[in-house]
């Protein structure tokens, strides 16, 4: 072998090893922000509700301020290192936008709260591209306010954008998240299997097989 030849190949190695190790750190790092599932508990105490409070529905136009500010903040809480978060204004036209643009290619569900509150939101989308031809469904958005963490309201949205997508005729779905975000040990949990570029490498998207099976699989956790 040609020690020249493989001379350049060595550090770009190096850095994927770093990155990939930077990533994984990041999603520790991260995860420690969350809330517990006692401490989400304590706070719903605190404000006199409980985990039955809570009621999924599909999203319509009248909920749109709120779905804007709940993107808003819970995105912010999200990707906390970014410097210069989208604002209401930007998520509130967004959201408009695909009001406007309700040709059945997508939908959302919201959780809201005995008083008709929205804390988080799901949205589905149709997906096609040639990258991967096999997924037609597509997790586009999940977020739950941090106060509002593992109290299984995330399971429950995800159960019910994959039923709307069996409804669909879709059984499988993708999502593309950040590599460093620790919602993937949630979307992992919950039966998801990494998706791997051509490099080899993890870019944050993940995908479900068989949208029946995380239905049944979540009927019995
Ligand atoms: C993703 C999200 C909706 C999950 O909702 P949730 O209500 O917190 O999740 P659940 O309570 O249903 O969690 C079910 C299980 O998933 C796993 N899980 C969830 N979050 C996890 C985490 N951060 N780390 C490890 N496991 C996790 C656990 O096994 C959990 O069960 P447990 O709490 O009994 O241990 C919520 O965490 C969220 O809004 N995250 C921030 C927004 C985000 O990152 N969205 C995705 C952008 S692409």
């Amino acid at each position: 072998m040609n020690p020249l030849r493989l001379r350049p190949l060595a550090p770009l190695r190096e850095i994927k090893n770093q990155s990939m190790k930077l990533y994984r750190l990041q999603r520790i790092l991260s995860n420690l922000r969350r809330n517990s599932r006692s401490k989400s508990l304590k706070l719903l105490q605190q404000r006199g509700g409980s985990v039955n409070d809570f009621s999924i529905r599909r999203a319509v136009e009248t909920d749109i301020p709120q779905l804007a500010a709940v993107h808003v903040k819970a995105w912010a809480d999200t990707y906390f290192t970014y410097r210069n978060p989208p604002t209401y204004e930007i998520r509130l036209s967004q959201w408009k936008e695909s009001f406007r643009n309700n040709d059945g290619s997508w939908f959302a569900y919201v959780v809201v709260d005995k008083n008709n509150n929205v804390i988080g939101f799901a949205k589905g989308k149709t997906y096609s591209t040639a990258d991967l031809p096999d997924y037609q469904g597509e997790l586009n958005k999940i977020f739950l306010l941090f106060d509002y963490h593992r109290l299984g309201l995330g399971t429950r949205l995800l159960v019910k954008v994959a039923e709307y997508f069996i409804t669909m005729g879709i059984n499988n779905m993708v999502l593309f998240s950040e590599p460093s975000n620790p919602t993937g040990w949630f979307y992992e949990a919950r039966g998801a299997k990494k998706l791997y570029g051509k490099n080899g490498g993890f870019h944050g998207g993940y995908a479900w097989d068989n949208l029946r099976d995380l239905v049944k699989m979540v009927k019995v956790v």
